[in-house]
């Protein structure tokens, strides 16, 4: 196989992958070049073209680490992770919808009561969160396992803090025997995604801005059930129509309203989804 052209190259890389044992690892390494190549074709590559993609990947490679993950940044700003999802979750009417998951959860968040304060001394706005999980026939899911997320006043995850000591504004919190649920945080605020990165360049190149509106992370476990990975939006943000990680879904979007006292509250439901292929 010598002498290759620009018009068989195509066939001959995907002929190489003949032998591959595992159906589904060929069938995804055919279609990879097939697209890979046809890109190349369609917008004429370059070489500096190719070289400046090549060191574009090599610096997403080496910011990243165990607290920064540049590839999967990249992945949400280009949709890939919102297709992903949409494909893989699609629920039975009435459950509540999934969205990216971020970058910003981690194992071992404090176990808070219900009625307990989840902000830890984060800085904000007072807030109450409240609601119900429930199952698709309207059951209450009582002890549904509740993990909770969010930046501060500031946009910041308490991880993206430098030397801070222990969590703020995340939690692990258990609805009671009824499925309810309620606990004390700040409001979510609009922030930026990290963008002093490749991603950053990406985004500053080409016009795009990188702010996701206010929200909250949910997810949210029970046995018998599918995990839940989903944000609640705050209604009236003004990039709820330009997320940065395309995430939005009207159906996640509520109201926080300010009471007398000051605080905000807001309160949002959750359907869970019946685990298994049996799902409705
Ligand atoms: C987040 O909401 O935490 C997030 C999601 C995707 C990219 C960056 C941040
Ligand atoms: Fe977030």
């Amino acid at each position: 196989m010598r002498n290759l052209t620009q018009d068989n190259i195509t066939q001959a890389v995907i002929a190489r992958f003949a032998d591959t044992p595992d159906p589904r690892l060929k069938e995804i390494m055919t279609s990879l070049v097939q697209h890979l190549h046809a890109f190349a074709r369609e917008v004429k590559l370059t070489e500096e073209e190719w070289f400046r993609g090549i060191d574009f990947l090599t610096r997403t490679g080496h910011i990243t680490d165990d607290r920064r993950q540049e590839f999967i940044l990249l992945s949400d700003t280009l949709g890939l992770s919102m297709l992903t999802i949409a494909m893989n979750n699609e629920k039975p009417a009435g459950c509540t919808e999934s969205t990216v998951f971020g970058p910003f959860y981690v194992e071992g968040a404090p176990s808070y009561d219900l009625g307990e304060d989840v902000a830890n001394g984060a800085a904000g706005v007072p807030c109450v969160v409240r609601g119900t999980v429930r199952g698709l026939d309207g059951e209450p899911v009582p002890g549904a396992e509740i993990h909770v997320w969010q930046a501060d006043a500031e946009g910041k995850y308490d991880v993206q803090r430098e030397g801070l000591a222990g969590h703020q504004a995340r939690g692990v919190l258990h609805a009671n025997g009824k499925g309810e649920y309620h606990f004390r945080s700040i409001l979510a605020e609009a922030y930026p995604i990290p963008d002093d990165g490749p991603v950053g360049d990406m985004l500053k190149a080409t016009k795009r801005h990188p702010w996701r509106p206010a929200h909250l992370h949910f997810m949210i476990r029970a046995p018998g059930y599918e995990t839940l990975i989903t944000h609640v939006f705050r209604n009236g943000d003004p990039y709820l129509d330009s997320d940065a990680v395309f995430g939005v879904r009207q159906s996640l979007v509520a109201d926080w309203v300010k009471q007398p006292d000051g605080r905000y509250l807001v309160e949002y439901d959750f359907v869970l989804a019946p685990a298994g292929k049996d799902a409705r």
